[in-house]
C-alpha cells in the first residue's frame, strides 16, 4: 500500500524541504521506494535537498502537458536506491499532483510532496491528496502562531493524520528562554512525530551539494539521525521521539 506524505507549515523556511529530502532519504535506506515530488514551484529548491541540483531536465510540468513521459521526468537519485525526484514546473501548475498521484502511487511505496510556505489553495490540496500530513514548526513563537493556524485549515480542509515535526531545536536557547519542546506542541495543538535538533551538517551538506543523509552517518547524533528516527516512526517501528 502506498503512502502520501504532504509536508507544510505555514511560516517559510521551517525546514520543509529539509524535512522532505531526508525522510525519502532515510526511507530509501530503509528498503521503501519513493518519489518526492516538489510542489513548490515558485520557490523549488527540493533538488538541492536531494543532492541532485539541477540533475532534473524534465519535470511535471512537461508530464502534464505530455512533452514527455512519467518515467523520463523521475529522476533517480545518484545516492539512494530507489528514491526518484519529479521537480516542479517552472509555473505554478494547480491539479498536477493530483492527476499524476494515481499512476505516483502505483510505483512507489511513499510519495512526499513538498509543499510551499503560507496559506494558500495548496493547504487544500495537500488535505485532500495526502494520507498524512506532516507540519513543520521550529520552537518559537512565529512558527507556532503559523503551525496552529495550518493545522486548523488542514483540519477544516478534512486532512487526515496530523502530525507535527519540530525542527532546528536548540536545548541552550530553550533553556535561555525557559521554554520546553512541549510548548511547540501545545501551542501548534499537533501530536510530536519527532523533533530534529539544529545542526550545521543541514548547511555542510547543502554546500557540498550532498543529501543530508549520505553526509552524516551517525546513527544517535544529529539532525541525520532524528530524521532517520521519524522515518521508523512512519513506517510504525516503535521508536522513542526523544
Ligand atoms: N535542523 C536544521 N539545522 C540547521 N539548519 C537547518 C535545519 N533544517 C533546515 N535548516 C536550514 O534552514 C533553511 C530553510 O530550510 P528549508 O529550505 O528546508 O525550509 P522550507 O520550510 O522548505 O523553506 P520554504 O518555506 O522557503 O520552502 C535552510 O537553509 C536549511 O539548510
Ligand atoms: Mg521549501
Amino acid at each position: 500500500m502506498s503512502a502520501v506524505v504532504a509536508i507544510l507549515s505555514g511560516k517559510g523556511g521551517t525546514g520543509k524541504s529539509t524535512a522532505a529530502a531526508a525522510l525519502a532519504c532515510a526511507l530509501s535506506e530503509l528498503g521503501r521506494s519513493v518519489v518526492c515530488l516538489d510542489a513548490d514551484a515558485e520557490l523549488r529548491n527540493l533538488d538541492l535537498c536531494l543532492g541532485m541540483g539541477d540533475q532534473a531536465l524534465l519535470d511535471c510540468g512537461d508530464v502534464i502537458a505530455g512533452r514527455c513521459g512519467l518515467d523520463k521526468a523521475l529522476t533517480p537519485s545518484p545516492d539512494f536506491p530507489g528514491l526518484r525526484l519529479l521537480a516542479a514546473p517552472s509555473e505554478p501548475l494547480p491539479g498536477a499532483a493530483a492527476a499524476l498521484l494515481p499512476e505516483l502511487r502505483s510505483r512507489f511505496d511513499y510519495c512526499i510532496l513538498d509543499y510551499p510556505g503560507g496559506l494558500g489553495p495548496f493547504v487544500g490540496e495537500a488535505a485532500a491528496l495526502a494520507d498524512r500530513v506532516l507540519v513543520v514548526s521550529t520552537a518559537d513563537p512565529c512558527s507556532h502562531r503559523d503551525g496552529e493556524r495550518t493545522a486548523q485549515l488542514l483540519r477544516r480542509e478534512g486532512a487526515k493524520d496530523l502530525r507535527l515535526i519540530v525542527n532546528r531545536v536548540n536545548p541552550r536557547l530553550l533553556k535561555a528562554g525557559n521554554a520546553t519542546l512541549d510548548d511547540t506542541v501545545d501551542r501548534v495543538g499537533l501530536q510530536l512525530l519527532g523533533y530534529v535538533p539544529d545542526d550545521m551538517r543541514v548547511t555542510l551538506a547543502l554546500t557540498a551539494g550532498q543529501p543530508l543523509l549520505a553526509a552524516d552517518k551517525r546513527p544517535k547524533r544529529g539532525a541525520a539521525a532524528a530524521f532517520r528516527r521519524i522515518a521508523k516512526r512512519l513506517e510504525g517501528l516503535r521508536v522513542p521521539v526523544l
